[in-house]
């Protein structure tokens, strides 16, 4: 998929540069980020939901992967960011991205996390309690400020790709529920508040969606309560965002339709309940993680130790693992890989791929078919760009690998590598401990 190929020398190549040279010149493991598929990945969701409906919004869910030059890519590409703690906001403002175009999530911002979102005039904060709902107002009543927020409504259906359950309706730590009248009473107080202004209402559904389908029980349930909304309180909706979980493809298992076609029925469907329940119109704001940087991303390892039991298993061991993918061990999730200097070889035997951390459960891909593999072999393992870096570790006392991005042939480290001195920076000995008495 995007700029892949397998180049003269039977080698993978990403971003027209050879995986291998990668390999050699930045380092294992190491995070390869395909510019070309990312930037395609961020226009399908423009021409979906923003070409045809220019108040719509795109933002990416920054919790996916996210470093400086990635928010410089992001609005280059016209879209917004969501980001969920101070430590997003700040890497956003860093690098110098618009203000207005963030989005603020989180179930529990802290005050200076707020007083930092309020001094920077961003965007919107979606407001997800009430302890938040009158901590904001009261922050920004002192700092004369009206921030734009959205409610966050917890709408009681849960998505697992086109599949969607009614979830009990009340039991999650995000947002206010619908089914118990706390959404509505939010937004009716908030509507009194004078330091908030608010615009929009918020949900989400799950992760991992393929289809429409789900979204358009969302939609209708959303497009309802606003419909009530506008009876009870006389309060017109604008803006509804309707959150992210767009799914991708792992492996060949996993079968999500085109983002066009998802946002086309999505838009056609909210336009639907905009006629029939006559209720203006909103503008649709999406918030795609995985489905914007998640196939565009690849981790390339060294092979090191096999171990074979005979008629069990044979274990391939790279040289990462848990610490720089952690979804085969949390989620049992599932990796496609490619052996990247075998690229065009027969894969001819069963292995399973293990990282190198002290415990059973660090794998990374349980049984896969691959060519003849052995000591130094460069292993590809795709589709690696969403919540791998992010929610990498430092267990182990591993370093944290770097991050390249590759573009016709060049490609540009956007993460340094940590180093081992980067593990004890911040380490202190009290100086009591200093003269160790033995
Ligand atoms: N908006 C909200 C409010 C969210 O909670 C999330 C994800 C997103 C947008 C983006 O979802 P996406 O489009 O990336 O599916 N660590 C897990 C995924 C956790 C997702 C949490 N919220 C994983 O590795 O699969």
């Amino acid at each position: 998929h995007g700029t892949m190929r397998i180049n003269s020398k039977g080698h993978l190549e990403i971003g027209g540069c050879d995986t291998v040279a990668l390999a050699k010149k930045f380092g294992t493991p190491l995070y390869v980020i395909d510019e070309e598929l990312l930037r395609q990945n961020c226009r399908a969701f423009y021409n979906g939901f923003k070409r045809d409906y220019p108040g719509n919004e795109v933002i990416y869910a920054s919790k996916a992967f996210m470093t400086m030059a990635i928010c410089k890519i992001i609005e280059e590409e016209n879209l917004g960011l969501d980001v969920v703690s101070g430590g997003e906001l700040y890497t956003a403002l860093k690098a110098g991205f618009p203000p207005e175009k963030i989005y603020f999530h989180g179930n529990n911002k802290s005050r200076e996390e707020l007083i930092m979102a309020l001094e920077n005039d961003i965007g919107k904060i979606i407001v997800d309690n009430w302890h938040e709902l009158n901590m904001l107002n009261e922050l920004a009543r002192k700092m004369n400020k009206v921030p734009n927020i959205y409610i966050r409504v917890s709408p009681g259906i849960e998505a697992h790709t086109h599949q969607y359950v009614k979830t009990g309706q009340i039991d999650s730590k995000f947002g206010f529920p619908l089914f118990n009248g706390d959404a509505m009473r939010a937004i009716e107080y908030a509507l009194t508040l004078k330091n908030v202004n608010l615009v929009g209402l918020h949900s989400h559904i799950g992760s991992q969606i393929f289809d429409s389908y789900s979204y358009k029980a969302e939609i209708e349930i959303m497009m309802n309560f606003i419909k009530l909304i506008k009876e009870f309180l006389g309060w017109e909706v604008e803006e509804l965002d309707l959150g992210g979980g767009f799914g991708i493809a792992y492996t060949e298992e996993d079968d999500p339709q085109p983002i066009e076609k998802i946002a086309h029925e999505m838009m056609q469907s909210v336009k639907e309940y905009s006629v029939s329940l006559n209720v203006k119109m909103p503008k649709i704001i999406v918030e795609p993680g995985r489905s914007i940087i998640g196939n565009a991303g690849t981790t390339l390892y060294t092979v090191g130790a096999i171990k074979e039991i005979p008629g069990i298993r044979k274990y391939v061991a790279v040289d990462g693992g848990m610490s720089d993918n952690i979804r085969t061990a949390l989620y049992g999730a599932k990796y496609e890989a490619i052996v990247a200097n075998k690229a065009r070889l027969p894969r001819v035997e069963k292995v399973s791929i293990a990282g190198k951390l002290c415990e059973s459960g660090d794998m990374l891909i349980w049984d896969i078919l691959l060519p003849e593999i052995e000591e130094g072999d460069i292993l590809a393992v795709l589709s690696t760009g969403a919540y791998n870096y992010s929610m990498a570790s430092n267990y182990n006392r591993l370093p944290r690998p770097a991050a390249v991005l590759v573009s016709n042939g060049q490609a540009d480290v956007i993460v340094e590598r940590e180093t081992y001195e980067d593990l004890v920076r911040k380490d202190v000995i009290p100086e009591r401990l200093l003269s160790v008495k033995r």
